[in-house]
């Protein structure tokens, strides 16, 4: 039984099919990778899994239990990790408080919270000379750090990201993977990304969103091997950052 697995998934917003049937499934131990163009679909995709959307029709099956419809509360507590678009990252708080409040979910004690979050700098050097200081300026890349590291506080069982690179520096984007590929180690990751090369980089499975709809999934090497897909969305289009 896989992990996750998406059946026939409409969502609408209003008058807008954001999605017009979706199916794929996630493998316990796989990283699997939503590609597409802006508008495709792919954070819709994870708000409906992670309770933020509520689907029209369809089914997410979590380990074989049906979670759509429950709320986002409901779905922390099953084990499904969410790190939406954009960092949301409070200024108000230090780093390893924010870090520290992806364990909501979590009956743990203060102390050994604390612990955890001293152990995320050991995934994320970058950003522990901020651990404890209020009025930090973090970059891009180490906002995606915190954000990231919050996401893996709450210990899923499976980690949404949502282009977490967006708009870093190809170095930095670099580092964030290194950190994807550390997590797979022990963590699911359904990831999305427009960066098709460094998305399939890292996964077991790719899957193609286009206006709603999966319009490919396989082994990232046949997406590759498709030389029309890979044409339109894989390579030497303009929304693909290599
Ligand atoms: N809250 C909303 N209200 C109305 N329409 C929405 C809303 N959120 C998304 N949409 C629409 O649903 C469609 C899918 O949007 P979605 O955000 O899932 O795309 P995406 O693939 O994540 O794009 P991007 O790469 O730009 O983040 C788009 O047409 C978008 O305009
Ligand atoms: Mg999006």
């Amino acid at each position: 039984m896989p992990l996750l697995e998406i059946r026939d998934l409409v969502v609408r917003y209003g008058e807008i099919e954001a999605l017009r049937g979706v199916s794929l499934s996630v493998a316990r131990g796989q990283v699997v990778t939503l590609l597409g163009a802006n508008g495709a679909g792919k954070s819709t995709t994870l708000r409906a899994i992670s309770g933020l959307t509520k689907p029209a029709s369809g089914e997410i099956l979590f380990e074989g239990k049906s979670i759509a419809g429950l709320g986002p509360e409901a779905i922390v507590r099953m084990g499904i990790s969410h790190v939406p678009e954009g960092r949301r990252v409070f200024p108000g708080l230090t780093v390893k408080e924010n870090i520290m409040l992806g364990a909501s979910n979590r009956r743990v004690r203060k102390a050994e919270l604390s612990r955890e979050a001293d152990a995320m700098f050991e995934l994320f050097p970058d950003i522990r000379k901020f651990a404890d200081s209020l009025g930090w300026t973090l970059s891009g890349g180490q906002l995606q750090m915190v954000a990231v590291a919050r996401g893996l506080m709450a210990k899923p069982r499976l980690l949404l990201l949502d282009e977490p690179s967006l708009g870093l520096a190809p170095v930095i984007v670099q580092a964030v993977f290194r950190i994807i590929s550390e997590i797979r180690r022990t963590t699911t990751v359904l990831l999305v990304e427009q960066n098709a090369r460094m998305g399939l980089s890292v996964a077991d499975t790719g899957y193609v969103l286009e206006t709603g709809r999966i319009v490919l999934g396989g082994q990232p090497d046949e997406l590759w091997g498709n030389e029309a897909i890979a044409a339109a969305y894989l390579g030497g289009h303009a929304r693909v950052r290599a």
